[in-house]
């Protein structure tokens, strides 16, 4: 499976299906990715980004999945906790803790809550954390589900930051650790750099920092 960060929490799997998680990319467009399925952790633009666009099948939390069926996105509506397989896939829908949000022409309601997925394909488990606070039960994240690669927001302010990302790196046990939503905007500025020298120094995991448009391969 090839793993590719297009830039603040938009990440694209390609295996056996091309999976966008979080399709907003400041500045630019996901137009050209062309994925099977979509994952939309939370209902804030910059997380929503270009769902309704790209009108793919997309994995949502039970009242976002709502919102998109009356856009005629074909969704695959679950909730925290649960378990689907989606063309042979696998999405967990975790935790986050974050608000969620969505606005349409100047008006706001509720999305649900937020969430981060642990996504199975091809033999590899991706644990995309979303929009969140560190908390402890991470390691239930780590524990039940292994992700080998965990995808972390280190941008602070609307999410955690460097130290509390080291703490949920930990907790969460993943070898390789992929630090997302920071420095797309002046308010989210993190050191990427010094987040991964703090992180190897104590501990077996690596952390791979990526530019936006770089891929990792991983797996057999
Ligand atoms: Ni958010
Ligand atoms: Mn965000």
């Amino acid at each position: 499976m090839q793993l590719t960060w297009l830039g603040h929490s938009c990440v694209l799997l390609t295996g056996s299906k091309k999976v966008l998680i979080d399709p907003f990319i400041e500045g630019g467009s996901v137009q050209g990715v062309d994925p099977d399925i979509v994952a939309v952790t939370h209902g804030h633009n910059d997380h929503m980004g270009e769902t309704v666009a790209l009108n793919k099948k997309t994995v949502a939390i039970t009242e976002i999945a709502k919102y998109l069926k009356t856009k005629g996105v074909p969704v695959e509506s679950m909730n925290i906790g649960g378990t689907i397989i989606v063309d042979g896939v696998s999405f967990t829908m975790t935790a986050a803790m974050h608000s969620s949000f969505l606005e349409e022409a100047g008006v706001g309601f509720s999305a649900g809550a937020a969430a981060g997925f642990v996504i199975g394909m091809d033999g590899v488990k991706v644990y995309h954390a979303g929009d969140t606070a560190l908390f402890s039960d991470m390691k239930l994240i780590g524990e039940l589900y292994h992700p080998d690669i965990a995808l972390l927001p280190i941008g602070g302010r609307y999410t955690m930051g460097i130290a509390e990302a080291m703490i949920a790196a930990n907790f969460i046990g993943a070898k390789t650790v992929i630090p997302i939503h920071y420095n797309t905007w002046e308010k989210i500025i993190a050191d990427a750099m010094s987040f991964k020298k703090a992180i190897e120094r104590t501990t077996d995991i690596k952390v791979q920092v990526l530019k936006s448009g770089e891929s990792i391969q991983t797996g057999s």
